[in-house]
């Protein structure tokens, strides 16, 4: 039989020396699209590869923020998505307008800004975090009034861990918020001896009923060094391909078949190779945009 995606992949891996490209890919993306990427990571670790790279061309399978984040740090190459339409809807609950606005209220506020949002907002914002430093990101700011945007659960989560009261953006992530703390309880009575893993965009009463909050590179780490045989997990279902991978004899049961994220299944291996043959979708940020986002996401770098 032929096979469709070996005549795709070979003809991606053609295109990828031909252009000295890479394929950057988030733990969430479609199984095929994990293979063919030459790394796949979290926000955080996307962005610091990124950073480093000394291909001329990255194809960011993900959402569009990540793109975004890819050219702030390194604008001399050329980014692609290959799905323009591949957004995050909490990046968009958040516009300048509204942030300059509640900016106003509050005088002198140190605004801490999710990766996930777009560069405009990362412009407008003091510094950037990811749901794997937002801790060290909100401690390293001592005791100065913090406006969080726009995750309430992970700035609520953050809060919590730090002490810190912190003003919170009405932001949240449609995906995360379908695994309950009833879904949770119930797949731990068919595995009372799994440890449970949740991400922190889920809501407060999933955490409190899982055992670690952890970034999707942080449950990656934690399935791979922990003694521990069988895990629930609580993040887009994505993640469960690379755990099960990486952890062959390791049992790895998604809380929720439910939390899927539409936009970041919208990277195909077609639209990857579309990406790379016709040199598009080019991600690109305004310039003087781009240099006030970098200074957020820097100061963040620097810290991690
Ligand atoms: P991570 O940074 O943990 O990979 O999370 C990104 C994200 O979009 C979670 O929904
Ligand atoms: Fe955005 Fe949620 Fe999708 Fe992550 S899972 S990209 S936060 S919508």
């Amino acid at each position: 039989m032929i096979d469709k995606n070996n005549d795709i992949i070979g003809e991606i891996t053609k295109l990828k020396k031909q252009r000295n490209a890479i394929i950057l890919a988030h733990n969430y993306q479609r199984p095929e699209v994990q293979d063919i990427a030459d790394f796949v990571g979290d926000s955080l670790e996307l962005s610091q590869k990124a950073a480093k790279t000394n291909a001329n061309v990255l194809v960011l399978c993900g959402v569009n923020f990540m793109a975004e984040t890819a050219y702030i740090v390194n604008p001399k190459k050329v980014v692609l998505l290959p799905d323009m339409d591949s957004g995050c809807p909490m990046a968009d609950m958040v516009t300048v307008e509204a942030l300059i606005a509640k900016k106003k209220e509050l005088p002198g506020v140190t605004v801490v800004c999710y990766v996930n949002s777009t560069a405009a907002i990362k412009a407008e914002s003091d510094i950037c975090c990811t749901s794997a430093n937002a801790v060290k990101v909100v401690q390293s700011l001592g005791d100065k009034e913090i406006l969080f945007i726009p995750d309430k659960y992970l700035g609520q989560w953050v809060a919590e861990k730090t002490g810190h009261k912190m003003h919170l953006w009405p932001g949240f992530c449609p995906t995360h918020v379908r695994i309950s703390a009833g879904d949770i309880l119930e797949r731990k009575k068919g595995f009372p001896n799994a440890v449970t893993l949740v991400h922190p965009e889920c809501l407060p009463e999933a955490k409190a009923v899982a055992d670690e909050v952890l970034s999707t590179g942080g449950m990656i780490r934690y399935a791979r060094e922990s003694n521990v045989k069988e895990m629930i997990i609580g993040t887009e279902t994505g993640i469960i391909y690379r755990l099960q991978k990486e952890n062959p004899g390791k049992t790895l049961i998604p809380v929720t078949v439910k939390a899927v994220c539409p936009n970041m299944k919208r990277i195909t291996l077609e639209k990857v190779l579309w990406s790379l043959q016709k040199m598009e979708n080019r991600i690109v940020v305004p310039e003087d945009i781009r240099v006030r986002a970098l200074s957020s996401v820097e100061r963040m770098l620097a810290i991690v």
